[in-house]
């Protein structure tokens, strides 16, 4: 095992969810689809949709403010804020820097992440290192998304796949020997985007009429592709970060996979040799969040009892890009 003096703790975590609960039911009132269909592919039961004037950044702030108040720190500690996001309130300025104004942090180091549904893993790891530069005491790293805004209601083999919602973390440098985060991965393989993209609304497609009436801005996806792709990544990135730091997938007593489906997590879980009972899943309450899909698991299954001071929990992640991550965590 890899020995480490210094490394960042997570101090507290928080989520939120948005109100509308929407079933697999009332999508089939839209789309041709039905709850038996959707639950059997993807594990999906029912999904929260932000209401209308609900951004990103607002979904961000409860989660945040959550994090804060189990940290039990005051909001001044913080220098920095890292929002992973793909569904930002606008291209600038950033989710971040209205999540800073909306909640008074201080005038700080301020920024998106953008690795798709991989970005809050892609962020601890970035606010992991912030910490260790010795430059940031206390990191505030969320991961939020409004993916409602960008699904076409016309396309069942999207749509019925992703929530909205929010989680986040604050983290901070501790200098006790090998807890907090052991070690962290990130990967991309940017060859195919189009397997899945927003293609409108980017400097390759600004927004035109036309571009919006071939629904250009909306969520594209090549579901089988992305899935063949996503349960070889999550089990390589998984294998990667464990023989990193010297660990087995043996020792884990937590995994935190990104919630897309449950046939790539129990592949994962296959590959890794581990049972399901080691998991924390909440797919079929929340759907895919994208970035907020690893912090809202890790607050309920920190809010659960289920994370105890010692345990080993690994985080990973894939998404659009393809990106993937991993994170392996001593919790203190
Ligand atoms: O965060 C990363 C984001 N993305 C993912 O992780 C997605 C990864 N991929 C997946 O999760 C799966 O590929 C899906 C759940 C998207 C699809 O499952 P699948 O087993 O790969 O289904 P399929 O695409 O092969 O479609 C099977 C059938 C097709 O009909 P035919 O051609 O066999 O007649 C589809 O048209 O199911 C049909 N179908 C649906 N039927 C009812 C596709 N979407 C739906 C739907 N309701 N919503």
């Amino acid at each position: 095992m890899s020995s480490q003096s210094q490394s960042a703790i997570i101090l507290g975590t928080g989520s939120y969810a948005p109100e509308n609960v929407v079933t697999n039911d009332d999508l089939a009132k839209i789309v041709d689809t039905s709850d038996e269909w959707i639950r059997t592919r993807s594990g999906i039961g029912q999904r929260h949709f932000a209401a209308k004037d609900e951004a990103t950044s607002d979904m961000a702030c409860i989660a945040a403010q959550r994090a804060i108040e189990a940290a039990g720190i005051e909001r001044n500690e913080i220098d920095l804020i890292i929002v992973a996001t793909m569904t930002p309130d606008m291209p600038f300025p950033s989710t971040a820097c209205l999540v800073q104004s909306k909640l008074e942090l201080p005038n700080v180091t301020t920024f998106d992440m953008q690795a798709a549904c991989s970005g809050f893993v892609y962020a601890l790891s970035v606010a992991n290192s912030m910490l260790l530069s010795g430059n940031f005491s206390k990191a505030l790293v969320i991961g939020a998304e409004k993916m409602s805004g960008i699904l076409d209601f016309e396309d069942r083999t999207t749509c019925v796949l992703f929530g909205d919602g929010a989680g986040a973390a604050i983290l901070a440098r501790d200098t006790t020997a090998n807890v907090g985060i052991l070690g962290a991965i990130g990967g991309a393989d940017g060859s195919s985007p189009s397997l899945l993209q927003q293609p409108g609304g980017g400097s390759a497609m600004p927004a035109s009429e036309a571009s919006i009436a071939a629904r250009q801005h909306f969520l594209k996806m090549n579901g089988k592709e992305i899935f063949k792709s996503a349960v070889r990544v999550m089990g390589q990135a998984s294998s990667d970060i464990l023989e990193q730091v010297g660990y087995t997938a043996e020792d884990l007593d937590l995994v935190i996979p990104h919630q897309a489906n449950m046939r790539i997590i129990e592949s994962l879980a296959k590959r890794l040799k581990i049972p399901m009972e080691k998991f924390h899943n909440n797919l079929d309450r929340f759907g895919n969040t994208s970035a907020a899909s690893v912090p809202i698991a890790l607050d309920e299954a920190f809010r659960a009892g289920r994370i105890k001071s010692g345990d080993l929990i690994l985080l990973v992640a894939f998404g659009a890009g393809l990106t993937w991550a991993s994170t392996l965590i001593k919790w203190q």
